[in-house]
């Protein structure tokens, strides 16, 4: 991701699209990317990154997206967000693109205004943002977008990043880039339905942290304060609570210190440290997070999940638990996902979006809920 920043700088537009689990960080790693084209150092500096420059100073604007908006609506707010960040940052220089005049466009409801257009009136004023970027001595145009998997398919969001970037690189402006996150599922499934993302985005894939990685992370915590972790199977079992999710590990790795009296983190400091995450400190988050699931079969559904040995689990053993066929039950397998209660890591297989549910559930068991 910095190396596409090097390249958008020096007039070679590399779109990028980070893409991973729920949860696994793309937020906070798209952050760290705009601080970093900001001329803030820590990250790079930190992991001893070549940025081939001294510093990035880019000109960018954030915007999340969220389900009810189409690709006018994100067109709009970008450029009423780079209007704003001309007035707040390059005082003294304004900005002439007529947004008025863009939002007229999407005025009218009966005659929705086609691709092709927007795509001509959105470039023509990005053009404008870019040349004055240029002129306040800007390394280019950043446009960070988050959230990416909420879009609708008949947004036409995926096709407006298509033709939007092959139109800039036609147009000759290239010092614009694209900066994306969203959850790999869900942007697979654009990708099918509508113009390829991925052809013009390059993906970043996040993946969730390997079992070695989830403990060294916790050790290396650890050795920091002074303790010392001698817990057999240590390993497997922080995989199995975790998932590998940066914040699972840190609420882990936290709890244990916390429970700890001798200094020597050992099993029981471990199930303690889980008895305080699902009894104390998420209580209240994952009580709502079972009734948010639905009643009725969902939590039956959610029982299944919890007491399967592996987070991962196969649609086979739901069904085979809960004694229904999985054709029975595949929609209410959707309706857990579109309520993120569960994600789907692999084809047939599901997991708790959040691992600490599966804790929970095998500590207090799921609600006599009615569907
Ligand atoms: N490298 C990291 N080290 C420690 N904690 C992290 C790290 N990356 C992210 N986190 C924490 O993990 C949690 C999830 O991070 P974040 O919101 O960035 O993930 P995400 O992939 O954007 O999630 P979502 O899919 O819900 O949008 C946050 O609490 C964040 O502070
Ligand atoms: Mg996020």
């Amino acid at each position: 991701m910095v190396d596409s920043l090097f390249q958008i700088k020096n007039q070679n537009p590399k779109h990028t699209i980070v893409t991973g689990d729920r949860g696994v960080g793309k937020s906070s790693l798209l952050m760290q990317i705009q601080l970093t084209s900001n001329g803030v150092n820590s990250l790079t500096d930190r992991f001893k990154i070549d940025r081939g420059v001294d510093k990035f100073n880019f000109l960018s604007v954030w915007h999340d997206v969220d389900a009810t908006q189409n690709a006018f609506d994100l067109a709009l707010a970008i450029l009423g967000k780079f209007e704003s960040a001309f007035k707040k940052f390059l005082s003294g220089f304004s900005l002439e693109i007529d947004l008025a005049g863009f939002g007229k466009l999407g005025r009218d409801k009966q005659n929705p205004i086609n691709i092709s257009s927007l795509i001509d009136e959105f470039v023509v004023r990005i053009g404008k943002v870019a040349e004055g970027a240029e002129k306040n001595k800007k390394d280019g145009v950043l446009i960070f977008i988050d959230e990416l998997d909420r879009i609708k398919p008949d947004s036409m969001i995926s096709s407006f990043f298509k033709l939007t970037s092959e139109r800039l690189a036609r147009d000759g402006i290239k010092r614009v880039g694209f900066v994306c996150a969203g959850i790999t599922g869900a942007v697979q499934k654009l990708e099918e339905e509508h113009a390829s993302i991925l052809r013009t985005f390059r993906d970043v894939p996040l993946p969730r942290f390997a079992k070695e990685e989830s403990a060294l992370i916790l050790k290396e915590g650890f050795g920091k304060a002074n303790h010392k972790c001698s817990m057999p199977n240590f390993e497997d079992r922080v995989l199995e609570v975790t998932m590998g999710l940066p914040e699972p590990i840190h609420l882990l790795g936290s709890e244990m210190l916390s429970v700890d009296i001798d200094g020597i983190l050992l099993e029981d400091d471990f199930e303690n440290a889980i008895k305080k995450i699902v009894s104390d400190v998420r209580k209240n988050k994952l009580a709502s997070l079972l009734r948010k699931a639905g009643g009725g079969k969902y939590q039956k559904i959610v029982e299944a999940i919890a007491k399967h040995d592996k987070k991962i689990v196969p649609l086979e053993f739901i069904a085979k638990v809960i004694g229904q066929e999985q054709s029975q039950f595949s929609t209410n397998m959707a309706t857990l996902v579109d309520r993120e209660i569960i994600f789907k890591p692999a084809i047939g297989h599901y997991a708790f979006t959040d691992p600490m549910l599966k804790e929970y559930v095998k500590m207090n068991g799921v609600l006599t809920l009615d569907e």
